[in-house]
């Protein structure tokens, strides 16, 4: 056996004003400290950075609320030897409601038929011949669940009127899907451990328990276990969790899915003892979680459930198993499986993180606008016989102020933070070819940025004038 210190060094992420999944009481037996390290929001990530390193974490565990996921998709790239559990490609749904469908729709797992527009007027295009009803959704935000942020329209008017008065962006629609309840999965391992219905209450559509919604654990259709399993698979996610509405026209599709959830302690318990066989195999026995124990523990009145910790069983000995075939054929179906572990990032922020790197048309407009400047005056400096062979506007940092000061919306304050955070060079680099790079500074957001790219155009212009004439 190995000794201790050959472990892994945990720490358990916190976040200021955050539920914690987690404690050290989920972890029953690891025999090391556990560390923790807090997130205090703002401008924390480098501290938080050094923290993990000076601890000298190697694995932090923790779920990451939507509105830090981008920072801690930078972070974690900050500590490549860190093992992130839940990863942050695992936590990709947990930011949004897009995600949700942008990870659905990679995987062909069935959901309900969803558009989202980050252009108002394709949003207001679509509202206008589509079928209703619809579903509009806030895709993005801080406590986004329980259904608070989850609207019915019946028509155009409606719907023209709900996205004027809530601002939701971007605008999320959904097919609306008439169902009879949904179901909630909970997995560990990609194995099921927990599912119960969830029903409306009677006349209404909403099936949150925190909106009424009634709960029940008997007779959870397979069909729905097995697309949670499919999920938790393609999500590679170490625990997870899957809504699934059963519709009338007897179709399930996912409603949402996450590693963060709502979860009894016992649950959390379990994950802890799986994370324990997962980092340390030789130390620690794979805990045995047998399928359908919610149809029994569930009968257990929930005030009681709620209080109950370290739930476990023993494995039964084969000739107990003999009278139960369907337990038996159950256990090998439902295997409590190790994840995989990715050297490679699946869901970059590059690529997949549409809120912040989305430019709106009219930006694109006035960058290609930029560009097409640009190559006229390189056309003429090329007449010119200069040595300038670069399409690249290079201006000093006082220029730039003078740029920046002449840009209206952009106050004194806002300036200096894009030129520290960017530097000099990265804010010419950014307003040259990488205006997305922009929105990165807090307070700066689209509609600062078209406006600073049409200015930028225009400056260019003239500064030119004055370079080359
Ligand atoms: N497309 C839909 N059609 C019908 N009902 C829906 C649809 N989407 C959501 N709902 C209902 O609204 C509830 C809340 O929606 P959900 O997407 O889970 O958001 P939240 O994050 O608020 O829980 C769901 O549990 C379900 O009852
Ligand atoms: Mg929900």
């Amino acid at each position: 056996m190995k000794s201790p210190n050959q472990l892994p060094t945990i720490g358990f992420v916190y976040l200021d004003h955050v539920m914690r999944f987690f404690d050290r009481s989920n972890f029953k037996g690891w025999p090391d400290k556990i560390e923790q390290v807090v997130y205090h929001w703002g401008n924390d990530k480098q501290r938080f950075i050094n923290d993990v390193k000076r601890k000298k974490i190697t694995v932090l565990i923790g779920n990451i609320p939507a509105t830090a996921y981008e920072t801690f998709r930078e972070i974690s790239r900050a500590l490549p030897e860190v093992q992130f559990i839940p990863s942050l490609d695992a936590q990709f749904s947990n930011k949004s409601k897009e995600n949700v469908t942008n990870f659905c729709k990679k995987y062909n797992l069935p959901i309900p038929n969803t558009d989202v527009f980050y252009e108002l007027n394709e949003a207001t295009d679509y509202l206008k011949q589509c079928k209703y009803p619809k579903i509009i959704k806030k895709s993005y935000g801080p406590s986004n669940y329980g259904g608070y942020f989850v609207h019915k329209v019946d028509n155009f008017k409606e719907a023209e009127l709900l996205i004027a008065q809530k601002k939701y962006y971007p605008v999320y629609v959904q097919e609306f899907v008439p169902m009879v309840a949904d179901i909630r999965v909970m997995l560990i391992g990609h194995k099921p451990v927990c599912a119960f219905w969830r029903r409306p209450p009677e006349g209404e559509w909403l099936t949150n328990t925190s909106q009424g919604g009634a709960m029940d654990y008997q007779n959870v259709p397979q069909r729905a276990l097995d697309i949670a399993v499919l999920a938790s698979k393609s999500a590679n996610a170490e625990y997870w969790a899957c809504d699934i509405a059963l519709g009338n026209d007897g179709e399930y599709r996912i409603l949402e899915c996450a590693t963060a959830f709502a979860a009894f302690p016992y649950i959390r318990d379990w994950i802890g003892q799986y994370l324990m066989w997962l980092l340390a195999a030789d130390h620690f026995k794979k805990p045995y979680i047998p399928m359908l124990n919610w149809e029994e523990l569930g009968k257990i009145d929930s005030r009681l459930l709620r209080t109950m910790r370290q739930i476990s069983f023993s494995k039964p000995s084969i000739s107990e198993d003999c009278g139960d075939r369907l337990i038996q054929q159950n256990q090998e179906l439902y295997q409590l499986l190790p994840i995989e572990l990715r050297a490679f990032e699946e869901w970059p922020s590059e690529a997949w993180n549409f809120q912040d790197n989305y430019l709106s048309k009219l930006v694109v407009d006035a960058c290609q606008k930029v560009m097409a400047a640009k190559e006229d005056s390189l056309e003429e400096v090329e007449r010119g016989d200069t040595n300038e062979n670069s399409p690249y506007v290079d201006i000093n940092e006082s220029a730039l102020i003078e740029f920046f000061n002449s840009v209206t919306g952009i106050g004194k304050q806002l300036y200096p933070m894009i030129i520290e955070q960017l530097g000099v060079d990265g804010t010419i680099d950014a307003l040259n070819q990488n205006p997305h790079l922009l929105l990165k500074v807090k307070g700066l957001k689209e509609k600062k940025l078209q406006n600073i790219m049409l200015c930028w155009q225009k400056f260019i212009a003239l500064h030119e004038n004055n370079i080359f004439r």
